[in-house]
């Protein structure tokens, strides 16, 4: 039996990367039976994206209806994106003449804040990374419609795949902003350290990245204070810190790549 797609056969999966579910599986117990090991892995694919992939998520009833389908995800429906994007301006310190490309890795439905972010810097460049086909589908539609796509795309693709990630960067236009919205968790938890050295090799393609972690679990109590720390120890000692703020439920952090 092919484990990755018996796992896939379950809609909710079937719209990830074969390599997504390849790596869960490599993090089951290898003496267990092969319908244990696919029940396991599904149970860390629902933890690490199930919960954001919902029906409202993945089958918005408009797919124009912007404000609705930001409002649907877990992850971005606390974000005022007005105040949010005019945040990112003041804290990089960019002014009007500034031409800044935006990179979104593990974006989720991040790119229908395009019309915020376009508000905020105008007509500038946006390409999202996500793993749900369903995500990125919608989300192109949307910018095919909304007259966006000679600007913005959506991409689909695991974050680690390095040759994507660091191909799509390469091809981009330096001012590039890598954003990295509470995803760090979702890396770590299937490949622990696996962001340091992603950081590390982001570093070298783009000149400013703004992560983002949650300040609370999923389930809203247990704070990542232990996390946390070695994050921002990790980020003093190889980045430079801009800033750092709290602000709808997350802890975002300005870093230059120098
Ligand atoms: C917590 S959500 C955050 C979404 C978005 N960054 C935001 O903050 O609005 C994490 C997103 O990362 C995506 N993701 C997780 N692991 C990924 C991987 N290996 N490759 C690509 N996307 C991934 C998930 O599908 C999900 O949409």
């Amino acid at each position: 039996m092919d484990l990755v797609d018996e796992i896939s056969k379950k809609r909710e999966f079937s719209c990830l990367p074969k390599s997504v579910i390849e790596r869960v599986l490599s993090l089951v117990d290898v003496s267990l039976c092969e319908k244990d090991k696919i029940r396991e892995a599904r149970i860390i694919l629902r933890k690490y994206f199930g919960v954001f992939l919902t029906n409202k998520v993945v089958k918005p009833k408009d797919v124009f209806n912007y404000n609705s389908v930001l409002l649907s995800h877990k992850s971005s429906q606390k974000r005022d994106y007005n105040i949010f994007y005019d945040m990112v301006r003041s804290n990089f310190g960019f002014d009007d003449n500034f031409k800044l490309n935006f990179i979104d890795l593990g974006s989720g439905v991040n790119g229908f804040s395009y019309p915020y972010l376009k508000n905020i810097f105008g007509n500038v460049f946006y390409r999202g990374v996500e793993a749900s086909k369903f995500v990125v589908d919608n989300t192109n539609l949307f910018f095919k419609r909304s007259g966006y796509s000679e600007n913005c795309a959506c991409v689909w693709g695991d974050l680690f795949d390095e040759n994507l990630v660091f191909g799509i960067l390469r091809g981009v236009e330096k001012n590039r902003v890598v954003f990295l919205f509470q995803v760090i968790d979702a890396l770590e938890n299937l490949e622990r350290d696996f962001s340091k050295d992603f950081f590390l090799r982001l570093k070298n393609d783009c000149e400013l990245i703004l992560v983002s972690l949650p300040l609370l679990s999923l389930c809203g109590k247990k704070r990542f204070e232990v996390r946390r720390k070695w994050i921002l120890d990790f980020f003093r000692d190889n980045f430079v810190v801009l800033n750092s703020c709290e602000m709808f439920g997350e802890l975002f952090i300005f870093l230059k790549c120098t």
